[in-house]
């Protein structure tokens, strides 16, 4: 079965994807964490995609849906795929409607993470995450069981991201306005969108999205 989880920065999409690979071996495929991956390398196109996603813009529909094209190819056709961040754009989506028929896959579910705007930006400022194994924490609303050793691997090691400033977010959110939220009819019309409230308690939304994929 493949999903998208949609919504604005900080909604959620990360957090609960990283629970449906936990819980149902799915496989999360975020753009987003393709191009961090992208912008490591000492490149041109590394330089490029470090300084759009820096500026909280979109990087160009070419290069995102190229990503999840090639990660599509590598999955087998019973392993369900979680779309985290992508499609962003109409002609993302449409481009997603081409790579899934090519793959012989169907989108099952559009999830919409329903989320209070002024409440992000204190989320995303407070998010870090393992720098060893990638898991997601928060200052206030996720902490380590222990408060400096990641629950999953133990390492002491955490990252922020350079992008999660207040000013960037800013620009994120706009974007996903303008850009992101227009997408959502193209799905409504089709009958696969469900909305789940985002600004319930992190488990409480990862019920809300498992009765949905359960039917
Ligand atoms: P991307 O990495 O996708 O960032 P984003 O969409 O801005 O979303 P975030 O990752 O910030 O938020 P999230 O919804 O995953 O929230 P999380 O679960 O972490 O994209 C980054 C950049 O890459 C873009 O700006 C763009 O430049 C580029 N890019 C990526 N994809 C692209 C595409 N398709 N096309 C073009 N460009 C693209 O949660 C946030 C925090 O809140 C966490 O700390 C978490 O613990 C906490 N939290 C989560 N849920 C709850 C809850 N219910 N209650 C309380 N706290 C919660
Ligand atoms: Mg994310």
């Amino acid at each position: 079965m493949d999903i998208i989880l949609l919504g604005p920065p900080g909604a959620g999409k990360g957090t609960q994807a990283q629970r449906l690979v936990d819980r149902h071996g799915m496989v999360q495929l975020s753009t987003g964490d393709m191009l961090r991956e992208t912008r490591k390398a000492d490149t041109a196109l590394g330089r490029q995609v470090a300084e759009v996603m820096d500026s909280g813009a979109l990087v160009s529909d070419e290069i995102v849906s190229a990503m999840i094209d090639a990660k599509l190819a590598t999955l087998g056709a019973g392993q369900g795929a979680i779309f985290d961040g992508y499609p962003r754009t109409a002609a993302q989506a449409l481009s997603l409607d081409t790579i899934l028929a090519a793959h012989g896959r169907t989108l099952a579910h559009v999830i919409e993470l329903d989320v209070n705007e002024d409440a992000l930006v204190e989320r995303i400022c407070g998010r870090y995450t393992c720098a060893n194994c990638g898991k997601g924490y928060h200052d206030k609303f996720e902490q380590p069981k222990v408060a400096g050793t990641c629950d999953k691997c133990g390492s002491h090691e955490f990252k922020r991201r350079p992008d999660d400033n207040e000013d960037t977010v800013r620009t994120r959110m706009g974007e996903y306005r303008a850009k992101t939220a227009p997408i959502l009819p193209i799905y409504d019309a089709r009958g696969i969108v469900a909305r789940v409230d985002g600004m319930a308690d992190i488990e409480d939304v990862t019920a809300a999205i498992e009765s949905i994929i359960k039917g």
